[in-house]
Formats: C-alpha cells, structure tokens, sequence
C-alpha cells in the first residue's frame, strides 16, 4: 500500500517552509529530496569509521572499505550488472560520460561517425562534441517531433558501418520523454556500434536492467534518486572497461609504479584513482535500498497519477502550453504561458513557497527546436502530492493574473 503520508515523514526538508509557505519542492528534475536514513547514514560515517578505503589494516579503515564495497553489490544487483567490477563509482553523470567520451579516442578515425539525441543534456552532447574534435568523427544527431519523440524512422537512415558510437538519454530531462532504448541499443549494435544511455532523469523513476538491454554503457547519479550529490555510477560491460584506458592517473589504480613504466589496477579501481566520495557511495547504497523497499512498479504507478493530474490542472489555464507530449514520460512538466517569461512565472511562485527548474534545463538544443528561451519545469516525485499540485496550478494562475 503506498503511503504518501508516510512516506513524506522520512523527508525532514518537506516540512520547512519558504517565505512564509509550506515548501512545494518540484525541482526534482534537477536533485531529489534525501530520506532521514541517508543522511543518517552519511552522518553515522563521519562519526564512527571515516578512514580512507583499500589502504589501511586498521579496523576504520576496513569498516569503511566493507560499507563502501558493499554499496558498489547494490547498485550492481540494482542495475543487474552481471559483475561488480562493472560498477565504477564516479563524482556523477557528467563524469561518467566524460570518462568514456575520453576513453574511446583512440578507437575513432578521422570520418567515422557517432550518434546523439536533439533531446540530450549539455553533458550527454559536448564531451562527444569534444571527442569528435580530437578524432575527426562527424557527430550525427536523431531528431524530434513537436511531441517530443525520437524520430526513429531518421535514426534508422543515420545508422550505418561508419557508426562507431550512439548515445541518448533514458528520459529527457527537460521533456521527460522515455526512449524507446532497447530498440536503439539493438539497431546499434546490428551495425556494430557501442551505445551510451544517460539514464540520470530513468532512474528516480524506473530500474534499469542493463544485462535485458545488453547496454555497453549505462550512466547516472545519486543525487537524483534520494541519494547525495557529488557520487555517481558507470555501469560498463567488462570487455569495453577492460579495453578502455585510465581516465585518471594517481593512487588507487595502479598496481605498479617506477619511473620506467606504471602497471595499472583491475577493475573497477583502474578508473577510480584518488580517495572517493565514500559516505557518498555508501549512502547511494542506502538511497537503493530506500527506494527498492517503496518499489519502483509503485513508485510509477503513484508519480502517474501525479502525472494526469497535473497535466488537468496546467491545461486549465489559459494560454498555457506543455512541451514534451509523448505518451511515454515521466512525472515532468515543462511549460510556459503565452506572453510571460518563464523567470517571471518561477520566481512569482517562489514566492509562495514552489520550487520549480525555470530556463533552458542544460538542454539549450531542445528550446531552439520549440523557439522558445526556456520553459518553466515542474517535475515530481513519489513524495509530492496531488494538494502541492493544485497549489501550483493556483499559484501559476496567480502569477499569470499579476503579470498579464
Ligand atoms: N540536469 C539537471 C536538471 O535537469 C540539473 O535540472
């Protein structure tokens, strides 16, 4: 039975107030919310056995080495990796992208050609956009409907020998569109190319199986799905993490320095030099289990609900157009007010204690195919409730009456 009421009592945040009004938080999109048990967590760390890990015989450091070991075998079972060592702990999504972007230079060759999505975050176009100006690869890019959607259809005509790489998003972080990645990741791979899926906006809200989608690299963060910032995963098959090099050279990834030549570590510390985040990681653990135990089919059956509800309400108002229509979405919202601008409208309801996301959501390629410089975003999450909903509508309405 999924309980809202009780659900919202493991968030402390959700009970303060902003200038004056019970907070309304539908910045999710951006950072999720954090349980009382993960900051627990991070906070017993700091108090009981913060030590550096896979250094010390001493008993701290081994409790941590344990707690944070063990979080990687949650998010492998999370994930279904099929090993742990396909796991890397990174600062995040960006990151992550970064590190294979970096990674797969020296297999690219002057004319070879990668794919993106027009729906794509900044981070999941420029470190590809960077890739191809060290390697002479040409970056193709699948487009979109007024809906929002892939066109598949121009995707199939992009893919070809010359495709060495492809990478989309789960979900759009700005649209909320869910791909359809199974079927890019298979016409991908029949051409023989290697496929990335950013899914940092999927998982709040679904839980990927990355051995079902037979994905080479799967990517996201903490901070979006109840955990801490600053800690993120890379989920890659060991052939490729096998075949890639270090991103970054120090300690923890090397099995032997002299100045003649340095041996580097196994998986997954070849990709892991320098101490990590490490209440991070073994707070990530726990964030998995927090939303293992509400489930996920709840999870997405509840933000549904949030979902249709919101739309209703929104589209009550008069000259309000939601962008991002596909049936296949998550819980977020993007929209504007014809004649306003979307800054207007989110700090007007700010005011009455709503957070929203206002702008170009990091997805500036997105707003250029709408025309527009950005869109007012609301997006949900399984703590918010349909009564924060209806207040956002009457506080849009408010703002739209004071402006106009
Ligand atoms: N990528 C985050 C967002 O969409 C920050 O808001």
């Amino acid at each position: 039975m999924f309980d809202v009421t009780k659900i919202r009592n493991d968030f402390p945040i959700l009970s303060r107030k902003v200038n004056g009004y019970p907070l309304v938080y539908f910045d999710n999109a951006a950072t999720s919310q954090t349980p009382q048990i993960v900051i627990d967590a991070i906070v017993h760390y700091y108090s009981y056995y913060n030590a550096n890990i896979h250094r010390g015989v001493h008993t701290l450091s081994q409790e941590a080495t344990d707690a944070y070991e063990k979080a990687r075998i949650k998010i492998q079972r999370h994930f279904n990796a099929k090993k742990s060592h396909e796991i890397i702990f990174t600062s995040g999504t960006t990151h992550s992208i970064n590190l294979v972007a970096t990674g797969v230079t020296s297999f690219l060759q002057k004319g070879d050609e990668v794919i993106v999505s027009a729906l794509e975050h900044h981070s999941n176009i420029v470190p590809w956009q960077m890739l191809c100006e060290r390697t002479g690869a040409i970056l193709k890019v699948i487009p979109i409907n007024e809906e929002g959607e892939l066109l598949i259809d121009v995707y199939d005509n992009l893919l070809s020998k010359k495709t060495k790489l492809v990478f989309v998003n789960h979900v759009s972080n700005a649209l909320g569109t869910i791909n359809p990645i199974k079927e890019i990741i298979d016409k991908a791979h029949a051409v023989g190319a290697a496929v990335l899926i950013d899914g940092a906006q999927a998982c709040p809200h679904i839980k990927p199986d990355v051995q079902e989608l037979d994905v080479d690299f799967y990517v996201a963060s903490a901070h979006k799905m109840c955990g801490p910032t600053g800690v993120g995963v890379l989920y890659g098959k060991s052939a490729w993490l096998n075949k890639l090099p270090p991103y970054q050279g120090g300690g923890e990834m090397i099995k032997e320095v002299t100045f003649e030549k340095t041996t580097y570590a196994d998986l997954p510390h070849k990709f892991e030099a320098g101490t990590p985040n490490i209440a991070g990681g073994i707070a990530f653990g726990v964030a998995l289990d927090y939303m293992n135990a509400i489930g996920f089919d709840a999870i997405a059956t509840y933000e549904k609900e949030l979902l249709d509800y919101g739309t209703q309400k929104l589209l009550a108002i008069e000259g309000l157009r939601i962008y991002g229509t596909s049936p296949h979405k998550t819980a977020v919202i993007s929209f504007n007010i014809e004649g306003l601008h979307p800054y207007d409208i989110g700090t007007i309801i700010d005011k009455l204690g709503i957070a929203v996301r206002t702008g170009h959501h990091c997805a500036q390629p997105i707003m250029d195919f709408y025309k527009i410089p950005g869109t007012v975003r609301a997006s949900f999450s399984f703590y918010n409730t349909k009564e924060e909903i209806t207040k956002l509508a009457e506080a849009v309405q408010r703002a739209k009456n004071m402006l106009l």
